[in-house]
């Protein structure tokens, strides 16, 4: 089946010596741990110096953003080739912060994600309703947008090496957590989306983590759910202890 990826986004926070101080603890905590693919995604400025902490440990670096393409007059952005250089084998895309607070839109996600592919990282590719769109009856309309716009001419290679985090902005930050049903619902959906589309092949074999108020309380609940191959973790992933429960949880 399909392997659980369990991911920790850092978001902004943690200077470079906190990062390395907490990578040096997580990394016993989860040296056991051989059925969960793991990943920390520290600030850019720390992702050197974590990835050279976590040189032969089970545990991969993953940044939280790029920008397509490999150099140029692009001030602030970073290239994925960058991060690769950096020590990176994956990036977030489309993450809601990125969304609602930096504009990002379907097409520009698009071109973020083949872009970040071709170069040989992979992706976590975020999606996900507001509140008010679930409430008002929006919720699969929204997620279909999003991938279908997000998505739009992915090979099946591509699809190797990327997983869809589903992430209700409602639950992102505000211990509002999805019940497992709900995000059953959800990744079912987004599933069945990607089936029609790219067929059942790379449906099957796509891996869907679940973001919003994970914790180590409702992490295997969550990840029980057939549709649910993994968390990404915000907030909880902080502490090496409650990200390590998290990992745990999984497999
Ligand atoms: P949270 O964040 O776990 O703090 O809700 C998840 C995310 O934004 O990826």
């Amino acid at each position: 089946m399909r392997r659980p990826l369990v991911a920790g986004n850092w978001k902004m926070f943690k200077k470079i010596a906190e990062a390395v101080e907490m990578v040096a603890t997580l990394k016993p905590l989860v040296a056991g741990s051989t059925t969960v693919d793991i990943v920390v995604c520290p600030v850019f400025t720390s992702l050197h110096a974590v990835a050279q902490a976590l040189k032969g440990s089970n545990i991969e670096v993953g940044a939280q953003n790029c920008y397509p393409k490999e150099s140029g007059a692009y001030t602030g952005e970073v290239a994925p080739q960058m991060l690769l250089d950096a020590g990176c084998a994956w990036t977030i895309i489309g993450h809601s912060e990125r969304r609602e607070y930096f504009k990002e839109n379907d097409e520009f996600l698009n071109e973020k994600l083949k872009y970040a592919l071709a170069t040989g990282l992979k992706v976590m590719f975020c999606i996900g309703e507001t509140l008010a769109e679930r409430q008002g009856g929006k919720m699969n309309e929204v997620l279909k947008r999003q991938l279908t716009g997000g998505l739009q001419g992915l090979t099946e290679a591509d699809f190797g090496r990327m997983s869809i985090a589903y992430e209700p902005v409602w639950a992102i930050g505000t211990g509002l957590t999805a019940t497992p049903d709900q995000a059953e619902e959800a990744h079912a959906f987004v599933r069945s989306v990607v089936r029609a589309q790219f067929g059942e092949t790379v449906a099957d074999a796509l891996r869907i983590q679940y973001g919003g108020s994970v914790k180590p309380e409702n992490a295997a609940e969550l990840m029980a759910k057939p549709n649910v191959d993994g968390a990404l973790v915000g907030g909880a992933a902080l502490k090496a202890d409650s990200f390590a429960a998290i990992v745990n949880a999984a497999g």
